[in-house]
C-alpha cells in the first residue's frame, strides 16, 4: 500500500533511502571501548586462531557482497579466502577441514542452495558463520554463529539496503580476523570502524542530489546492452551494478574486470554503447582511465562513477557521477548506491515494475 511505501513511489526507492540507517544499525554496538564486539558469536578464540581457509558461500547479490569481503579478509588477515555460489559449492568436493571457516551470506536466510551448503560444510567439520537479515531464519538456526544485518524487512525483490548491510557486516568480520592474525592494530581497527560509520553520511550526501545519476540513466535507457567495468574493489561493485540493471530493467548488462576488456568485451563496443566505469580514486585509478580512453576511442558512451574533486575525469567520460572521497575499501559501500539508483531510473524509464521484476522471486527456497 501507499502508506507502507512511506511516500516513496516504490519499495526499492524507499529501501535505498534506508541505507544510511542500515549502515548505522548494523554497526551499532559493534565497537565498545575501542574494541570489536561480537559477544553473540561466543567465539572460541583458539578455534578461530586455527582457521586456515575461509569460504564465503552465497547466491545472487549476497554473493557479490562476498566478493568484496574476500579482498578485505585476505588483505587484513592473510587467510586464503574463496567466494563461491552455493549451487556450485554444494555439488563439488571443496577442501573442507575442521580449520575451515564457512561464511554463509543470505538476506532471507532461507535460500535452498545456501542452506544445503551449510549442512554439507558442517558435516565435514567446518565452522559456519551465517550473515543474514532474518532473525531465527534457517541460516541463523543452522550456523554455529550468526551476525545479523539490521536492514529490517526488505520488500523489493532486488536487494539494495541488505547488500550494504552485508558488506558492512562482512567488513567487520574481516576486521575481526585481521585483529586476530595481527594484520590490523587496534588503532587501525578504530580508524576503519570510524570511517565505515562515516559512509552513512556519505550516502546521505549522494541521496541529497541524484540529478547526475538521472541524466546518465536517461542517456542509457534505450540501449540494448551495457557493460560495467572496474578494477579491484571497483570490479566487484560492477558485478552488482550489472545484476541490478538486468534484474529490474531487462536490459542486458555484463560486468568485467577492466583489464579483461581486450580479451573480449571490447569487441562489443560501437557508437553509443553504454559503458559504466567505477573510476573512484584507488591504486589502479590510472589504469582505469586508460580503459576509459580505449572505450571512448570505439565510440562508447562512458558513465563514470568518480571521486568528488576529480576534475580530470570530465575530459574522458560523457557523464560523471561524483561520490564523496572514502578509503578504497569503503567505496564498495558508497559507489553501490548510485549504481542502484541508475538501474532503478532506467527501469522506471522503460516502464518496468521495479519492485516485482518478471520471473524473479525474493527468495529461492527450492532448487
Ligand atoms: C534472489 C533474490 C536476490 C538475492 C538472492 C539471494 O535471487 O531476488 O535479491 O540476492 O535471491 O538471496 P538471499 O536471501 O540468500 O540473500
Amino acid at each position: 500500500s501507499a502508506a507502507e511505501k512511506g511516500g516513496f513511489p516504490d519499495f526499492m526507492l524507499k529501501e535505498i533511502y534506508e541505507e544510511p540507517r542500515t549502515i548505522r544499525d548494523t554497526l551499532a554496538g559493534r565497537m565498545v571501548n575501542g574494541h570489536l564486539q561480537f559477544d553473540e558469536l561466543s567465539l572460541n578464540y583458539d578455534e578461530l586462531a586455527a582457521i586456515d581457509r575461509v569460504y564465503i558461500i552465497a547466491c545472487g547479490t549476497s554473493y557479490h557482497a562476498g566478493l568484496i569481503a574476500k579482498n578485505l579478509i585476505e588483505a587484513w588477515s592473510r587467510i586464503p579466502c574463496e567466494v563461491e555460489v552455493a549451487s556450485e559449492f554444494r555439488y563439488r568436493n571443496p577442501i573442507i577441514t575442521p580449520s575451515t571457516l564457512v561464511v554463509a551470506v543470505s538476506q532471507s536466510g532461507e535460500t535452498a542452495d545456501t542452506l544445503a551448503a551449510i549442512r554439507d560444510a558442517r558435516i565435514k567439520g567446518a565452522k559456519v558463520f551465517g550473515i543474514t537479515n532474518v532473525v531465527g531464519s534457517p541460516v541463523a538456526r543452522e550456523s554455529d554463529g550468526v551476525i545479523y544485518i539490521k536492514a529490517n524487512k526488505e520488500i523489493a525483490v532486488a536487494a539494495t539496503k541488505s547488500f550494504l548491510g552485508q558488506v558492512a557486516a562482512l567488513t567487520l568480520l574481516a576486521m575481526l580476523l585481521g585483529q586476530l592474525r595481527g594484520g590490523l592494530t587496534t588503532a587501525q581497527i578504530r580508524m576503519l570502524f570510524r570511517e565505515m560509520a562515516d559512509t552513512a553520511q556519505h550516502i546521505e550526501q549522494i541521496l541529497a542530489d541524484t540529478s547526475a545519476i538521472e541524466e546518465a540513466a536517461l542517456a542509457c535507457k534505450d540501449a540494448q546492452n551495457a557493460l560495467f567495468i572496474g578494477r579491484g574493489i571497483g570490479s566487484t561493485i560492477c558485478y552488482e551494478g550489472a545484476l541490478k540493471l538486468k534484474e529490474i530493467s531487462y536490459l542486458h548488462a555484463e560486468a568485467y574486470a577492466a583489464g579483461e576488456m581486450k580479451h573480449g568485451p571490447i569487441a562489443l563496443l560501437d557508437e553509443g554503447f553504454p559503458v559504466i566505469v567505477v573510476a573512484t580514486k584507488s591504486p589502479t585509478y590510472d589504469k582505469v582511465i586508460s580503459n576509459i580512453q580505449e572505450c571512448k576511442a570505439r565510440g562508447a558512451l562512458v558513465v563514470a562513477i568518480a571521486t568528488e574533486g576529480d576534475e580530470e575525469i570530465k575530459k574522458h567520460a560523457d557523464h560523471v557521477i561524483y561520490i564523496p572521497k572514502v578509503r578504497d575499501c569503503f567505496s564498495a559501500i558508497t559507489a553501490s548506491v548510485p549504481l542502484q539508483l541508475f538501474a532503478r531510473d532506467i527501469a522506471i524509464a522503460r516502464g518496468c515494475d521495479v519492485d516485482q521484476p518478471r520471473n524473479l522471486a525474493k527468495s529461492v527456497t527450492v532448487e
